[in-house]
């Protein structure tokens, strides 16, 4: 759907002079692609010229890309990382070239962090808690004293994925009278295929009726843990409760149907945040005053699980 692509506005839209170079990470995800169509149609309502890149989850690829923005002399650049380290060389060039740089989606880490503006995402942390808050309520202690939980992370280098776990381990630890250990930890890659691969392959090897909980990093890992349960006649939902992120639209169908128990919200509409601090980075220097736009920007999200009203949920778009 995506190609790497430069599109100017529509005609009906005022051209601004300015052109935004967007590098996204991959393709994984339904998430992915709602995050992609909300950054790159609120750009280019807004008037903006955007060269836009697709990284296909390759670290070199999405480098690669933004050293074409840097030799373009674009405006700004937005990137979404797909880890969070190794981007120290290419800022550098970012900032030699005087070209402002806006973090969408995943942070990274990095020494010298004058070399990007902003940060605008959702916050992983918070999900892991909402997360941990949900899966410290499934049982009683008169129901289990020990609760085994499979966690099935994304990339192991990503920020999103670190921060989710760390999120959902401090906030398990804080529950009185039941102890909730996350036995193993794998790793995928947030898709669907990788997700079910890990399942499968655990089911094999592992004994997977001592698992109580599945926390599962993304919806589409969590569509193929399913397949793979279902396969050996698991129920999800009943024999393993099933705690995943993101909110997107065949998930909530899950979580309808008991198949899945809770849903994090991880918003994808990053367009309108985007817009809004691309506005004010560029006012800020047109009328000399310096001020600094936010460091770090957080979207709206909220929790969707079998212990609320189903029905309230609003409509999905992704
Ligand atoms: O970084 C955000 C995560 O990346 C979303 O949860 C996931 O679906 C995507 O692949």
């Amino acid at each position: 759907l995506f190609a790497n692509v430069s599109c100017t506005p529509q005609e009906s839209e005022p051209e601004k002079d300015i052109i935004i170079g967007f590098s996204q990470s991959g393709i994984e995800s339904s998430w992915r692609k709602r995050h992609t169509e909300s950054i790159l149609s609120a750009l280019k309502s807004d008037g903006y010229q955007v060269m836009y890149r697709n990284g296909m989850m390759q670290q070199s690829q999405q480098i690669q890309d933004i050293r074409a923005f840097i030799a373009y002399k674009v405006d700004m650049i937005v990137f979404t990382p797909i880890s969070h380290t190794g981007w120290d060389a290419v800022l550098k060039e970012a900032k030699q070239a005087n070209i402002p740089v806006i973090l969408v989606d995943r942070d990274i880490t990095i020494d010298d962090t004058s070399l990007f503006t902003s940060h605008i995402g959702p916050n992983f942390k918070a999900e892991g808690n909402r997360a941990g808050i949900y899966a410290s309520s499934c049982f009683t202690s008169e129901e289990k004293s020990e609760v085994n939980i499979l966690e099935v992370s994304g990339n192991a280098d990503s920020y999103g994925s670190i921060l989710r776990h760390s999120g959902f381990d401090e906030t398990i630890r804080n529950r009185s009278n039941i102890t909730l250990t996350i036995k193993e930890t794998l790793y995928g890659n947030y898709t669907r295929t990788m997700g079910e691969e890990l399942m499968r392959n655990y089911i094999k090897e592992k004994n997977i009726k001592e698992i109580d909980i599945i926390y599962s990093h993304n919806d589409e890992m969590t569509l193929g843990i399913l397949d793979a349960l279902d396969a050996v006649d698991i129920k999800p939902g009943k024999d393993i409760k099933i705690i995943t992120i993101d909110g997107q639209n065949d998930v909530i169908k899950e979580l309808k149907k008991g198949r899945v128990n809770c849903v994090v919200e991880c918003n994808p509409d990053a367009g309108p945040y985007l817009i809004s601090a691309i506005e004010r980075y560029f006012k800020y220097q047109e009328d000399g005053s310096n001020k600094e736009i936010p460091r770090e920007i957080y979207m709206t999200e909220t929790v969707f699980s079998d212990k609320g009203d189903l029905d309230a949920i609003p409509p999905r778009n992704y």
